[in-house]
C-alpha cells in the first residue's frame, strides 16, 4: 500500500515524539523551568507506540524518526526500538537527539542498526552553550558526537541560529566538517517553544548562506536528497557537508513526505498544523486496525498544501505556541 495526499504527496515517513521531557532547556524550546510534563499514562505505552507503527508500516510508511523531547529519558526507550526494528516493512529507523543520554546505548544502536543519528548542538563554546541550553554540559555532547562518528554512523549536528546568540559559532561550526564527515545544519528558529520566547527572522535561510559565502566563497551547492528540508553545501576537500534547514521560511512543503505522532499520540499532518485526532485515544477506545486506517487515510486528505496554509488554517494569532518537545520536531 501507498499513502498518497490530494497533492500526490507520497507519504512514507513518520515522525514519533516518544517523550516531551527533556534534561536541557533550550530557550528556543522551552522555558527556564520546564514544561508541565506528561504523565506515563498521557504518553502512549511501548505497546501502543508498536502498534501504532505497525498500521503506519502497513500503510507504506518505511522510514520513522524518532524525537522528543530527549528520546533517552523514556523508560524502557531502548527495548522498544528493539522491537521497532523487528517491523516488517521499515527501513529506516532514525533518531534526533540532544545527545546527553547516548553514549551508553551506541553499541547498542549499532547492533540494532541504526545508522543515522541528528544531533542538536548549537554552539561550541562552553559558556554560549550554556546560556542556550541552561546546563552546562557542551563536553557530552562532544564526546557523543566524536563517538558517533568513530562508530560509524551517519551524523548530522542540528544548530538553530539566533540573532545576537550563536551567529559567531557559524564559522567555527562550518570548520567542523574540515575533519569529520557531518553534515552541520543551520536551522531557522521557529516559534514553537511554549510561547515564551521572541523570534527574529534577521537570519532566514538566504542570510545564512550568503553569511556562509562570505568567508567559503568555495561553497558548493550539491544535490539534495529526495524530501529534504535542507539545502546542502560542501567545501571542496572537507570531509563533511553544510546543511541550510529553511524551517521557518518553508520552500521544501512541495516534496513533504512526512507526518506526526506527537508525544500524547496526536497525529499532526503538519509541524505547522495546530490539532490533529489523537491515535492514542483511538486506539483506547478499542477501534480496530483498519478503523485506525480509515481515521489516518481522513486525517490525511486535509494536510495543507505547505506550512503557511496550515499556519493561516489553525493558529489564531494569539494562541500559545506549543513547544517543540511536545511537538516532537
Ligand atoms: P531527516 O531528513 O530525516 O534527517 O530529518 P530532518 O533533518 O528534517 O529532522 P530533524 O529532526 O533533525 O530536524 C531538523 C530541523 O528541521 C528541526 O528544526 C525540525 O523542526 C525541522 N523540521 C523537520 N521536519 C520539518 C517539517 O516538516 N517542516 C518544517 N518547517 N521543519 C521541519
Ligand atoms: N526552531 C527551530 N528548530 C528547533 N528545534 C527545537 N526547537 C526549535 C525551534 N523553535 C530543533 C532542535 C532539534 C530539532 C528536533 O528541532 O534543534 O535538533
Ligand atoms: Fe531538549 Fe531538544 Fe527542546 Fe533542547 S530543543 S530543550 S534538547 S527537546
Amino acid at each position: 500500500m501507498m499513502l498518497q495526499d490530494k497533492f500526490g504527496r507520497e507519504i512514507d515517513y513518520l515522525r514519533l515524539a516518544v517523550i516531551d521531557r527533556c534534561n536541557l532547556r533550550c530557550t528556543y524550546c522551552m522555558p527556564a523551568d520546564g514544561l508541565n510534563w506528561l504523565s506515563k499514562n498521557e504518553l502512549m505505552s511501548n505497546e501502543e507506540m508498536l502498534r501504532i507503527c505497525r498500521i503506519f508500516t502497513e500503510m507504506g510508511v518505511s522510514k520513522i524518526r524518532i524525537t522528543g523531547g530527549e528520546p533517552f529519558l523514556r523508560k524502557g526507550f531502548m527495548p522498544f526500538l528493539n522491537e521497532l526494528t523487528q517491523l516488517n516493512g521499515l527501513k529506516n529507523i532514525a533518531i534526533t537527539t540532544n545527545g546527553l543520554n547516548t553514549l551508553k546505548n551506541i553499541q547498542e544502536l549499532k547492533n540494532l542498526g541504526i545508522k543515522s543519528i541528528n544531533l542538536s548542538l548549537d554552539s561550541l563554546d562552553r559558556e554560549r552553550f550554556f546560556q542556550i541550553t541552561r546546563r552546562d554540559e557542551l563536553s557530552k555532547v562532544i564526546d557523543t558526537l566524536d563517538q558517533l562518528i568513530e562508530n560509524q554512523f551517519e551524523v548530522k549536528i542540528n544548530t538553530v541560529v539566533m540573532d545576537g546568540v550563536n551567529t559567531v559559532d557559524i564559522y567555527p561550526l562550518v570548520e567542523l566538517t574540515k575533519n569529520k564527515p557531518v553534515s552541520v545544519r543551520f536551522i531557522e528558529e521557529m516559534p514553537f517553544n511554549d510561547g515564551t520566547h521572541e523570534i527574529s527572522l534577521k537570519w532566514n535561510a538566504d542570510h545564512i548562506i550568503k553569511h556562509i559565502k562570505s568567508a567559503y566563497p568555495m561553497l558548493d551547492k550539491i544535490e539534495n536528497e529526495r524530501n529534504s528540508t535542507a539545502m546542502n553545501f560542501n567545501i571542496p576537500g572537507y570531509q563533511g557537508n553544510i546543511g541550510i534547514i529553511a524551517a521557518y521560511t518553508r520552500n521544501f512543503c512541495g516534496s513533504c513526505n512526512r507526518l506526526r505522532l506527537t508525544s500524547v499520540g496526536e497525529l499532526r499532518t503538519c509541524l505547522y498544523q495546530s490539532k490533529g485526532i489523537n491515535l492514542r485515544d483511538l486506539m483506547r477506545q478499542g477501534n480496530s486496525d483498519q478503523e485506525i486506517k480509515e481515521f489516518i487515510e481522513l486525517a490525511l486528505i486535509h494536510k495543507p498544501k505547505d506550512g503557511w496554509e496550515a499556519e493561516k488554517q489553525y493558529f489564531s494569532m494569539d494562541e500559545t505556541h506549543q513547544s517543540m518537545a511536545s511537538i516532537g520536531g
